[in-house]
């Protein structure tokens, strides 16, 4: 009898501190919820479009002003600052290297790296690559692999510039790559410095249209682009003072500005030529519909089998089937993408 009632006393207390141990759990779980709805909690952040699930941080928030890169003149050691200004002078005189004219090689389409990624790139939400060193090599849903600077680099090489890759090891992709790494180097590791590549615009709530994007180029894009897109050559004819925007030496269908949400992006804070994220020049419309113009001219096309290896994880814009839901081709690449979104954002719910 005594015996049990002890055994009885134990129990109780056991089966109490359980309750309670599954009591706290609740609470501490419950507490989190609402921190995390009511946004306290750091989110973990995917590419700048909700589906390429990169491992990716939040931008530097500590400090509010913009990044901007370091000084190239303060590099002591002689040899390391030649190469990052050799570095530089790629990305800004592409063409000159490895244009059709090209003293290296001729292996790209005239056009430079600064084309579209504007002043050496280091313009805020110009396309730059502030984040590039602290970043890479990451994980890439194009690709399914993890990329190195390198391969990000040949990347644009073989898409915007419609040619081929540099050999990794060669002298100029040393150059470019230390170029980016200086820049870059200010930029704690893992995290995105504040305004680098480009800035997101809201969807339309209509599929682009072309058509006033036409009126739109015409009035405001084709006095230096050209009425057929062509752009316009300097006097030496080695490279493009205004460069072309779709035809033979455009970029390729294979490139990220033939993501229509690239283009409208970047148009809408850097053209025409003298807009900036403070000044934009473009209406949101404006810029889309411009966007849906260009990207339904002719350009190069180039076919990449091994992209996307996973389906699912095709960006909402991607101009090209197959993918993980049964909305059309042409609505993955002219909109409406409100309707696309919501589809992969319940998915993901469940
Ligand atoms: C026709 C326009 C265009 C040209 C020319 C171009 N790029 Fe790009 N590049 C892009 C776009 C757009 C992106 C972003 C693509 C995306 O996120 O899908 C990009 C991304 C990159 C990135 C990755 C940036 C990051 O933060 O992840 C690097 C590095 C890069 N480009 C290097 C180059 C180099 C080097 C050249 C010249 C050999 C070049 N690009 C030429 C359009 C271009
Ligand atoms: C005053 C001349 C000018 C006007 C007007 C202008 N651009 Fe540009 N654009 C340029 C120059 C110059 C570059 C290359 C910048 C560099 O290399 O620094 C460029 C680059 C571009 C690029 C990236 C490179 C490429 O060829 O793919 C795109 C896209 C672009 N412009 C689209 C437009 C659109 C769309 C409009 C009209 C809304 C427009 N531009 C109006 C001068 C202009």
């Amino acid at each position: 009898m005594h015996h049990n009632e002890q055994d009885f006393i134990t129990s109780i207390l056991k089966n109490a501190q359980r309750l309670l141990i599954i009591s706290l759990i609740i609470i501490v779980g419950f507490a989190f919820l609402m921190l995390d709805m009511a946004n306290v909690l750091p989110k973990v952040f995917s590419d700048s479009d909700n589906k390429i699930a990169n491992i990716e941080q939040p931008e530097v928030k500590a400090k509010n002003d913009f990044w901007s890169p370091p000084d190239i003149s303060t590099i002591k050691d002689e040899a390391k600052k030649e190469l990052v200004l050799k570095g530089k002078d790629l990305i800004q005189n592409t063409a000159k290297y490895f244009g059709p004219k090209g003293s290296v090689a001729h292996t790209s389409n005239g056009m430079n790296c600064q084309n579209c990624h504007l002043n050496a790139g280091t313009s805020i939400f110009g396309n730059n690559y502030g984040s590039v060193a602290s970043t890479y090599p990451k994980l890439r849903s194009r690709s399914g692999t993890f990329e190195t600077i390198p391969k990000r680099i040949n990347d644009c090489f073989e898409r915007s510039l419609n040619g081929s890759g540099l050999d990794t090891l060669s002298n100029e992709m040393l150059a470019m790559v230390s170029y980016m790494q200086f820049i870059g180097s200010d930029v704690e590791r893992g995290k995105k410095a504040k305004g680098s590549g480009l800035k997101t615009i809201p969807f339309l709530d209509r599929a682009v249209d072309p058509e006033k994007g036409e009126k739109i180029y015409a009035a405001k894009c084709a006095s230096c682009h050209m009425p057929n897109g062509e752009g316009q050559l300097t006097q030496e004819g080695n490279s493009y003072t205004y460069p072309p925007l779709w035809g033979p030496n455009s970029y390729n269908d294979a490139a990220g500005l033939y993501r229509i949400t690239n283009f409208a992006k970047y148009v809408k804070f850097n053209m025409p030529l003298g807009s900036t994220h403070e000044s934009p020049q473009l209406t949101d419309e404006e810029a889309w519909d411009v966007a849906g113009f260009v990207n339904t001219r002719q350009r190069p096309q180039k076919r990449f089998p091994k992209d996307w290896p996973d389906i699912s994880k095709k960006p909402i814009d991607h101009p090209f089937g197959p993918y993980a839901d049964a909305f059309p081709e042409k609505q993955h690449k002219l909109g409406p993408f409100g309707p696309i979104q919501e589809y992969y954002a319940n998915k993901s719910q469940k």
